[in-house]
């Protein structure tokens, strides 16, 4: 049930997408906007494809790892996407990954030109720090893929980040020194995923890893990473099928899962 002091869905003609965002609720405050159109799909009518729920005041978060995401009200972006991927197999479920990461990274790109990179799987860097980050959870169907919720936050017109992280993250305002419309950056967002989505429905993804290594952050320089106990230098050289990091180490490569490895900056 819907508490309407805590939503508003808004008249949206500042979208030029064909349904990424059509329909948009705007909530005031949500413990957390995957969370919320989780219970929404599962609890009202079909859902249209592209619905996106974001909220002023995410406070319960949630990230990558088990870790929380912390967003200061009012002035990020904190937003999920319902996106329905049938065409995809179970096994290339990366190639979502990949096709919304290059559109969040691009729509970037035209705020901020070339320094925003992807950080694999699915951050947001600019330079070395991070802008953003994505939370994808899939529902499968058997074989298929049946749903899938983007949840994506941004920091936008944040100027100030706790001591754990201010040394490693970054906002828009903070690069550009002003103000960034928060309902404009959504639409130009909401539309360069919706064409990444598009042709990845077409074309099944060709073309899409080269795209996808072309913007990753530390593709093919030598830097350090840990895998448990082991910190080493190495090359990133590729990514494989099912999404997992290859880098080169001491002239072998060695294929590593999202929590097996650790980028050292
Ligand atoms: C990460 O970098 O760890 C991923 C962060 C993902 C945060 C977004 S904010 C909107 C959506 N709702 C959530 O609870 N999490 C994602």
């Amino acid at each position: 049930m819907i508490k309407t002091n805590i939503y508003q869905p808004l008249q949206n003609n500042t979208f030029s997408t064909l349904f990424i965002g059509q329909n948009l609720i705007k909530l005031l405050a949500v413990d957390s906007t995957n969370n919320f159109l989780k219970s929404l799909v599962s609890n009202s009518e079909p859902l249209p494809e592209g619905t996106v729920i974001m909220a002023d005041n995410q406070f319960a978060g949630r990230g990558q790892k088990d870790s929380h995401w912390h967003s200061e009200p009012g002035k990020n972006l904190t937003f999920s996407i319902y996106l329905l991927p049938r065409f995809l197999d179970a096994s290339q479920q990366f190639k979502l990954n990949m096709a919304v990461s290059i559109g969040l990274n691009e729509a970037l790109t035209e705020y901020l030109g070339p320094d925003v990179r992807i950080k694999w799987p699915n951050d947001i860097y600019y330079k070395s720090k991070k802008l953003g980050g994505m939370l994808i959870e899939n529902v499968l169907s058997g074989q298929h893929l049946k749903s899938s919720i983007i949840g994506i936050g941004l920091n936008v017109n944040q100027q100030q980040f706790s001591p754990e992280i201010e040394g490693t993250a970054c906002s828009l305002n903070q690069i550009l020194q002003k103000d960034v419309n928060l309902i404009e950056l959504l639409a130009v967002i909401c539309s360069h995923i919706e064409s990444e989505f598009l042709k990845l429905k077409a074309s099944s993804g060709k073309s899409l890893k080269l795209n996808y290594l072309n913007r990753l952050y530390q593709y093919g320089i030598s830097a350090d990473y840990r895998h448990g106990d082991q910190v080493f230098e190495g090359v990133i050289r590729d990514i494989t099928e099912s999404g997992k990091l290859l880098i080169l180490q001491n002239g072998r490569e060695v294929a590593y899962d999202f929590k097996e490895v650790e980028f050292l900056h």
